[in-house]
Formats: C-alpha cells, structure tokens, sequence
C-alpha cells in the first residue's frame, strides 16, 4: 500500500508490520501477558460516544492548545519510547524533528537510542524530557544535570515501573539488549532487507544515554536494572520536585488519590498512563480511569492523557473526560516504521485530519472549548 492511501493509523501498522522484522515489530506493538490492557486502551475509546450538534458555524477550526506557557499547533505530542531505533533507523531524529516543525511537544525517553543532547537540539524548544529514575543515584543526577544543561525545561518522571513489564512476545522472540544473534533473527533479517540493510547503515540500536554503562552489560535483565526502579517512593519524588527547578510531571498515575498526592507534593501535571498497557494486563484503561482523578484534582494541576490514543476524536474524548492534552507513543512510531519520516508525516496528517473533521461535527470550533457536555450520556 501507497502511504498516501493509508487512511487510519490501524493501516500504517499494517504497513510497519510487513516492513519490520518480527521480533523488532513486536517490541513496539506488544503488551503485558494476555495484552488485555492493551485491547481495554483501544475498546474503551472506542466505547465513548460524542454527540454532534449542528448549526454552529465552524468554518474555522482552532485546534491549539496552551500548556506550561507554550502554545502548540495540535493538543497531543510524541510520548517518550525507548529504543525506537530498532523499530526504524533514525526513529527519534524523525519524529523530534518532525514535532518541531508541526510545533507539538517531543518527549525525548531516558532510554531512547539518541542521546537527549541530540533530542535537545532536534526538537528545539519543543522537546520534554522523560527521566527514568535508576536504583542508582549517581546515574540519576547524571541524567537530570544532562537535561538541564541540554534546556530542557520540562521534565516527566515515569512513576509505573516498579518492576519489569512482563511481555510474552519479547519472552517467545527471546528479545535481548545487547541483540543476540538467533536463528529466528537471521530469518527475520534475510526477510526484511530493506530494514537489515538500513539498520546496518545507521549502526547496531541502543540505549544512548547509558552508552558507557551499557556496554558492560550482558543480559537484558541487567539493562532493565538501570530502567527499573522498585525503590521509588513519594520521598524520592519529593526529593525531585526539590531538585528539579522547570516543570515536573508524573507519568503512569492511574488512581485518583496518587493523582492528589502528586499535586500535594508540587508537581505542575500528571499523565494518567499505563504504558501502553505495557506494565500489567489487569489495569484499568487510562480513559476509564481519567474521570475520578479528573474530578479529584479540581483543576490544580495539568491532566495528560496517553495509552491508546489511535483516532484524533480520542483526544477529544480524553478531552471531555477532563483531560488537558494527550501524547500518542505507537501512533507516531507506527507511521515511521511504514514509511521513515514520510510515514511520521502521514500519521501526524491523519490524526489532525481526523480532529479537525471531529471537531466540525462536533459543532465547537475550538479545541479548548470542548468539554463534558460533549459526551453523549449528558447531552
Ligand atoms: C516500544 C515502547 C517503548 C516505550 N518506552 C518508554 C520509555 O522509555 N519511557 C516511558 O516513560 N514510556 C515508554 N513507553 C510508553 C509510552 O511513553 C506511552 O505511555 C505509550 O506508548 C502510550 O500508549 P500508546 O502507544 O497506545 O499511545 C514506551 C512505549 C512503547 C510502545
């Protein structure tokens, strides 16, 4: 298929997924164990009816939204991904520079296969920057001293990783950091050569910011320990909150009484998350969850909503639900992975196109004018 006959993100995974070998295609499109939460993410947005309302003039359609200062042309942004460049070569370069352009926020992962400096520079006063806190301090401070002298002035710290996501597909592609050579990835190499070959050409993918700490290591269990943190507690993030001069997020909050206490200890927002239904598979869909932290936090602190985000009405659902903006992690890399920064492009394109045209039936000319009445069980 022609990029430009992709009309749903849905194609352009489809799309990736015959580009990519498997294993590499599964480490982005997996989730956890029976990948239920996963499914819940996409089924529950699905669920959510909107009522159209006619007879309002919206022959201009304003889907700007203000957040932390700044004001960006689209309400989501570029969730952070780690290692996106074995998903695509130059994964992270594209898509920084493409939110630049399009003038929404880039979150650049802690684990992301360039280097936040990089990031930095690409995404330009657009990028955020995702800190994974690691057992050990020392590799922390590193990170947020690297951050702040790169300028970047808004920092998300990831809350849901206490422990390792368990995700069956990585189990069976037996997925290794450092790559393993297996036979099924020699078959998936000789399958995909345009991928093989591209990625030979950009150099093997890893997890820049840890270079000299990675190279050490031999097994993926021992990489996850720099990513991991069973340790963290609300003391650590108020340690954080301490440290950190700019704006400071909390992602992966699913509960409303974490939501209240994340505004208690001074954090500018949270972002109601659950990795993509990466972490567990018995949680909650984060669009089913948004509306009691909504409603716990009164407005005091910036809602953000990710974790499933595949249509541009989903943000308007999140939208209605309480939320103040939206980041999209596969929706984004599902359309490098189909077309390098053509497909990033097409993606963008199709989720603002899918906005714009909700947002005309919707009959409310503005993004930031969408809210609650909108939502069918109260029209
Ligand atoms: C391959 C992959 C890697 C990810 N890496 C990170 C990461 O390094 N840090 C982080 O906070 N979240 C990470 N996430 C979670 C995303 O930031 C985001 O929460 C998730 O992708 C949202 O769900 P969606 O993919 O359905 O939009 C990752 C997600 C995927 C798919």
């Amino acid at each position: 298929m022609r990029l430009d006959r992709a009309a749903s993100i849905d194609d352009l995974r489809r799309m990736a997924r015959r580009r990519i070998p498997r294993f590499a295609f599964d480490l982005v499109d997996g989730g956890a164990e029976s990948e239920r939460n996963l499914r819940r993410n996409l089924e529950a947005f699905e669920e959510i009816q909107l009522t159209p309302r006619y007879m309002v003039d919206v022959s201009t359609i304003d889907t700007r939204a203000a957040l932390f200062g700044q004001s960006f042309d689209m309400p989501f942004g570029m969730a952070p991904i780690g290692m996106l460049n074995a998903f695509w070569p130059d994964a992270d370069l594209t898509l920084a520079r493409l939110c630049k352009r399009r003038n929404i926020p880039y979150v650049a992962s802690s684990a992301a296969s360039t280097t936040l400096e990089t990031l930095a520079e690409a995404a330009d006063g657009n990028g955020w920057f995702q800190l994974y806190v690691s057992s050990d301090t020392a590799v922390t401070e590193s990170l947020i001293a690297r951050a702040e002298a790169a300028d970047y002035r808004v920092m998300m710290v990831t809350a849901d990783v206490p422990a390792a996501g368990k995700r069956d597909r990585d189990i069976r592609n037996q997925l290794a950091v450092p790559f393993r050579i297996t036979p099924e990835v020699v078959a998936g190499l000789i399958a995909h050569p345009r991928w093989s070959l591209a990625t030979l050409r950009h150099g093997k993918p890893n997890i820049a910011n840890y270079a000299d700490l990675l190279q050490s290591a031999t097994s993926y269990a021992e990489v996850q320990k720099t990513l991991i943190t069973p340790g963290f507690t609300w003391d650590s993030l108020r340690r954080l909150r301490d440290r950190w001069q700019g704006t400071l997020l909390v992602k992966g909050i699913l509960h409303p009484e974490d939501a209240v206490q994340c505004a208690d200890i001074g954090c500018d927002g949270i972002v109601v998350s659950n990795h993509g239904g990466r972490q567990v598979a018995f949680g909650p869909s984060t669009i089913e969850a948004l509306p009691r932290i909504a409603a716990a936090l009164e407005g005091r602190i910036a809602i953000i909503l990710d974790s499933g985000i595949r249509r541009g009405a989903d943000v308007l659902r999140a939208k209605a639900h309480g939320a103040d903006f939206a980041l999209s992690g596969r929706a984004l890399a599902f359309g490098v992975g189909a077309g390098g920064a053509a497909g990033a492009r097409r993606a963008l394109e199709i989720l603002e196109l899918e906005l714009v045209r909700a947002l005309g039936q919707l009959g409310v000319a503005s993004y930031a004018k969408v809210g609650p009445s909108e939502l069918s069980s109260l029209a």
